[in-house]
């Protein structure tokens, strides 16, 4: 299936799946719609929520509040912060109330013209109220496609308002904008957070290329970002006969060129790391692994210190039957991985140092496999 419309058959389902009630989830006027957008430019949906319910109630509709007193709004207001935010809200109002004869702007441009709203806000509404085809971009929305898709393409360059803004609108379900809008928004939110996003309960994480390719915390790019940053990769060494499997890595991450074994990169080790050949074999067998693999053990943490990096590896190695069809076992493993003899990984192949490290503690046992 088309990868696009794969991602936007998930997104959707699911956000049928994970409900997260908000009070303006579902609404079509546009003027509590546009409320609800505001609050949320800055502020996080569970502060956001109380204001909301008491801005309503003092202001009704639209009129209401281009009558109030600036200084009640304000008030109002408190706490929020981003006091412009209330002002322009204030002043919108009363233009709407004022020159539009109280009816709320209703095409994407008209709404994209008033004070206070961004292509972000403009997007939300015009979607949500209108159904307009109008795909919301953010932060949020960079990570998952940057994720998804594995573009690396720094989103803190022009180019990427581009690049992605014309993915993101190629994606967005034209026929039902709002739904995909609020799912993209709550997904990014809840799912396909900064920070150890909990991939394997992902049901997109299938065709991610970032989570293929164990790039999830490497994605996405800044091109500013020039810190230390801590990778965490967890590498399955799959044993038959006197086989083992591995991959090249590509050209646009570190250790470019060099071999691996199947890898699943994690934002953190978990504190137990008895939970991870688990998590490898769901990864890499997501049919279900060979009938009678064993686990032969995990290793201990190696660190790689690189330039700008800090590698941290965990070894699992499992046995795969004897009696397995080796044709059976590269048929059901996921992922782009050749199978060779185990002594070509370093008489032939470059690997990377910590596999090196890890692999000549092992060179004594695998004389006697
Ligand atoms: N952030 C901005 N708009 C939002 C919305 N409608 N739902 C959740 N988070 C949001």
């Amino acid at each position: 299936m088309d990868k696009r419309i794969f991602f936007r058959e998930q997104l959707l389902l699911w956000h049928q799946n994970h409900h997260r009630p908000m009070p303006w989830k579902g609404e079509r006027d546009p003027y509590k719609i546009w409320l609800s957008e505001i609050i949320l430019q800055q502020t996080r949906v569970q502060q956001g929520m109380a204001y909301y319910e008491n801005l309503l109630a003092a202001y009704p509709d639209i009129r209401r509040l281009a009558e109030a007193p600036e200084d009640e709004l304000l008030k109002h207001w408190e706490g929020l912060g981003y006091y412009s935010r209330a002002r322009n809200l204030h002043a919108t109002a009363r233009y709407i109330a004022e020159e539009c004869g109280g009816k709320f702007p209703d095409t994407y441009e008209a709404i994209r013209q008033l004070k206070g709203v961004g292509d972000y806000t403009a997007a939300a509404i015009a979607s949500f109220a209108y159904d307009l085809p109008h795909a919301v971009l953010d932060g949020n929305v960079y990570r998952i496609l940057a994720r998804f898709f594995g573009l690396d393409t720094p989103i803190d360059t022009p180019a990427a308002k581009k690049v992605f803004g014309q993915l993101a609108d190629a994606l967005l379900d034209t026929g039902q904008p709002g739904a995909y809008n609020q799912a993209i928004m709550d997904f990014g939110a809840t799912a396909c957070v900064p920070k150890s996003p909990d991939c394997g309960a992902c049901p997109l994480h299938t065709q991610c290329e970032a989570f293929r390719s164990g790039r999830v915390a490497a994605l996405p790019i800044k091109s500013k970002k020039l810190a230390k940053t801590d990778r965490y990769f967890v590498y399955a060494v799959f044993y038959h006969r006197e086989h083992i499997w591995v991959h090249q890595r590509g050209e646009r991450d570190i250790w470019q060129n060099l071999y691996e074994f199947p890898l699943l990169e994690l934002a953190a080790l978990p504190a137990d790391t008895g939970s991870l050949p688990a998590l490898l074999l769901s990864q890499f067998f997501p049919g279900g692994a060979p009938p009678g693999t064993r686990l032969r053990g995990i290793s201990k943490p190696y660190r790689q210190t690189l330039s700008h990096r800090v590698v941290t590896a965990v070894f699992c190695e499992f046995d795969f039957p004897e009696k397995s069809k080796s044709a059976d076992i590269q048929n059901d493993m996921a992922g782009d991985f050749q199978k060779i003899e185990h002594f070509k990984l370093k008489k032939i192949l470059a690997v990377p140092r910590v596999i090196d490290w890890f692999w000549q503690e092992k060179d004594i046992t695998l004389r006697f496999i």
